[in-house]
């Protein structure tokens, strides 16, 4: 098993990572001293893989697991989806010390954190996550909330988990697309700083992006992100900085995304896409060199994409980019490589030569 530890304003908390963890939640959930009734939080698609196995646990070990459904889908990552998760744990007369387990991906996550920090004031919450991006990404940082017409994650609170626990062989189930769209985010922690990850990818990024899925590299890969993660928001909580460097490849990535419209191409292909846009950037600005040779031959490599799709015109994209909420003053601020391991935050840049780097993608 590994662990680290997240600190946080509103409480410090554990991440444990180990293979087969799910089978072992009773026993957790009496290491934090609960006993009784808890609500399992999942959806359809994720209960009948995984939620079923373990309600069934729970049960036989003395615990009164009360299963709750969130519709399958970002389209569905909405406040009356909460609402109605609401209203069916008031029903029930929720009490205050009674814990939501949280189990899915980063939708899921993304709502049942919200319920949580919304019901009486906040409810004790635990994420087990079940994607890759929800395991290196979405359950540590204490962000939760949902979109609103007006844009992604426009709602939302900071509220931490009491803990996150992650079982690498739920991915077992998880659509190969998926994995790999996570690998772009695994990725992301190799190129802000994590050695150990970069290693990691040069020699088992294949494997990692194949089948068979295959257990102890992803435990590997999942326990570095992770550890990046928490110091980054240990570090800084609130965005104040290093958190920033989170959201390297984002600001090219969100672009796409926009400009191809929303669910054509998956967040974490569209990240691989943005930290090559953004290598270019940084190559052409002669900041570093070489960064884009190597992000390349490891997304190739993934089976993720890597050539910037035909049909998105670089106008398009460039809107998108204006428009992205992390804009101050009508200039991004771009995070961008300075060498392998190493990002900076900049607003010393020109348009036209961004616009040239993108042209050459
Ligand atoms: N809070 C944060 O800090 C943070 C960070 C990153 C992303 N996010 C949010 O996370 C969301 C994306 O998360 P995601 O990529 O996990 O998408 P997702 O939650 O939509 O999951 C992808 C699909 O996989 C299915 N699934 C989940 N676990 C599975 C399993 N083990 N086996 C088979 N299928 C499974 C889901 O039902 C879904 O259909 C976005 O809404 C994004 O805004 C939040
Ligand atoms: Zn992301």
């Amino acid at each position: 098993m590994t662990s680290c530890l997240v600190r946080s304003r509103l409480g410090d908390y554990p991440v444990l990572i180990e293979s087969g963890l799910s089978e072992d939640l009773p026993s957790l959930l009496a290491g934090m001293g609960w006993s009784g009734r808890l609500a399992l939080v999942t959806n359809p698609v994720v209960h009948e893989l995984h939620g079923e196995r373990i309600v069934r646990s729970l049960s036989s070990s003395g615990y009164r697991p009360e299963t709750l459904l969130l519709p399958d889908g970002e389209a569905h990552k909405v406040l009356s989806s909460v609402t109605a998760l609401l209203d069916g744990l008031l029903s029930l007369r929720w009490e205050r010390g009674e814990p939501l387990l949280v189990l899915g991906g980063g939708v899921t996550g993304d709502m049942g954190g919200f319920a949580a920090s919304l019901l009486l004031r906040g409810v004790p919450l635990v994420h087990i996550p079940s994607t890759v991006v929800a395991q290196v990404d979405s359950s540590i940082g204490g962000k939760t909330g949902v979109d609103h017409p007006m844009g992604k994650n426009l709602l939302g609170s900071f509220y931490p988990p009491r803990a996150v626990w992650i079982d690498p062989d739920l991915l077992v189930t998880l659509p190969l697309r998926e994995r790999r769209a996570g690998l772009g985010e695994v990725i992301k922690y190799a190129m802000i700083g994590n050695a150990a990850l970069s290693d990691l990818l040069d020699s088992g990024i294949e494997a990692l992006g194949g089948e068979p899925f295959r257990r102890e590299l992803w435990s590997l890969a999942i326990s570095e992100s992770v550890s990046e993660k928490a110091r980054i928001v240990s570090e800084d909580e609130h965005e104040g900085g290093l958190r920033m460097t989170l959201n390297f490849g984002h600001t090219f990535g969100h672009a796409l995304e926009g400009a191809l419209g929303f669910g054509e191409i998956l967040h974490g292909e569209a990240v691989g896409l943005g930290m090559l846009a953004a290598s270019r950037v940084s190559e052409r600005l002669g900041l570093s060199s070489g960064v884009s040779e190597r992000l390349l031959a490891l997304l190739k490599a993934s089976g993720l994409p890597y050539q910037w799709p035909r049909n998105v015109s670089i106008d398009d994209l460039l809107r998108f980019w204006g428009s992205d909420k992390k804009t101050r003053g009508g200039k991004a601020t771009l995070i961008l490589p300075v060498s392998w391991g190493k990002v900076i935050m900049t607003r010393d840049y020109d348009q036209e030569t961004v616009r040239k780097a993108l042209l050459d993608l």
